[in-house]
């Protein structure tokens, strides 16, 4: 895909947008706002919320950035970076071996940018055991690099680890997708306890920034429950949005697109667009 065609793309996702919407959101305030895409679960819609949201935020004019900080690099790949482009990734940078500048790779969506990530990641959380502040090595190679942001989303690996310590001591609030299945509200007790926890220990600011319901099924009678469940136990911290399951959402990370240019009118990709409409519209009222 070339250059022109997808800023056609991108074009075409702007023109879905609320033209005033994106005049008001190029001006929003200082500094970024990091966000840990965070669940202990995989295959819940971490990774694609990750790219389809930031996607969302760029087409509107925010400057965004991707720390891909899962060793399956899902999100790199999503986002059509190829493995041989990945000589430096998050792995060198919590090592040490390189900075965010050095490892940045400019995606082909105009305003998004990403730090992709490879199987070495997997070796990252054993070497850095001995390793001075290991619980704060993104946040200190985030210093310095990432004020020209408006969003930073770090994609977390599925589990509670060395990782997912890293981006939560990094982010100033969690994004938790959730799928509504049986366990859902299991899972989520367990990641609320573990956000609490480093909380105290590690960042006193962190907390949940929201949860979007992903992967959703209406003719499914358990996944209404599920729902209704997680709204009344968090009230208005879950998003009104819901993300529906959508095949062409599953499709596009093979094209090594996000959804929201593989087909901006797909029921997926309308969902995302009107998450980062919500969104935007409570940091908006949060500023204010
Ligand atoms: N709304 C959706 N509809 C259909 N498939 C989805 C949807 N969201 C995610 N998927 C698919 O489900 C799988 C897991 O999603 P992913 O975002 O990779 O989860 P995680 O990052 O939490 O492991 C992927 O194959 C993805 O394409
Ligand atoms: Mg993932």
């Amino acid at each position: 895909m070339t250059e022109t065609e997808i800023m056609d793309d991108t074009v075409e996702v702007l023109e879905v947008l609320d033209a005033n919407e994106v005049q008001e959101t190029t001006n929003a305030g200082p500094g970024p706002q990091i966000l840990a895409v965070a669940n202990q679960k995989g295959g819940v819609g971490k990774t694609t919320t990750t790219i389809n949201l930031a996607t969302a935020l760029a087409a509107v004019g925010c400057k965004v950035l991707i720390v891909d900080l899962d060793p399956q690099g899902n999100a790199s790949t999503g986002l059509g970076v190829d493995r041989a482009q990945r000589e430096t990734s998050t792995y060198e940078v919590l090592t040490g071996l390189a900075t965010l500048e050095q490892a940045m790779f400019r995606s082909r969506i105009p305003g998004l940018d990403i730090i992709p990530s490879t199987v070495d990641l997997s070796g990252a959380e054993l070497e850095l055991v001995d390793v001075e502040n290991r619980s704060y090595r993104l946040r200190d190679a985030m210093k310095g690099f990432v004020e020209k942001y408006q969003y930073v989303l770090i994609d977390c690996p599925p589990s509670l680890g060395l990782l997912t310590l890293n981006a939560l001591t990094a982010a100033h609030s969690v994004l938790v997708p959730l799928q509504c299945e049986f366990f859902a509200l299991e899972g989520l007790s367990q990641l609320i306890r573990t956000i609490e926890r480093v909380s105290v220990a590690f960042n006193p600011e962190l907390h949940i920034e929201g949860v979007v319901l992903t992967m959703f099924d209406k003719r499914n009678n358990l996944s209404g429950q599920v729902a209704s469940d997680v709204r009344e136990f968090l009230g208005d911290k879950v998003y009104k949005t819901v993300i529906p399951r959508n095949v062409k959402i599953s499709e596009a990370p093979s094209y090594g697109k996000p959804a929201l240019l593989y087909d901006h009118e797909c029921a997926g990709s309308r969902a995302y667009i009107s998450l980062a409409s919500e969104m935007l519209k409570r940091d908006r009222s949060r500023a204010a």
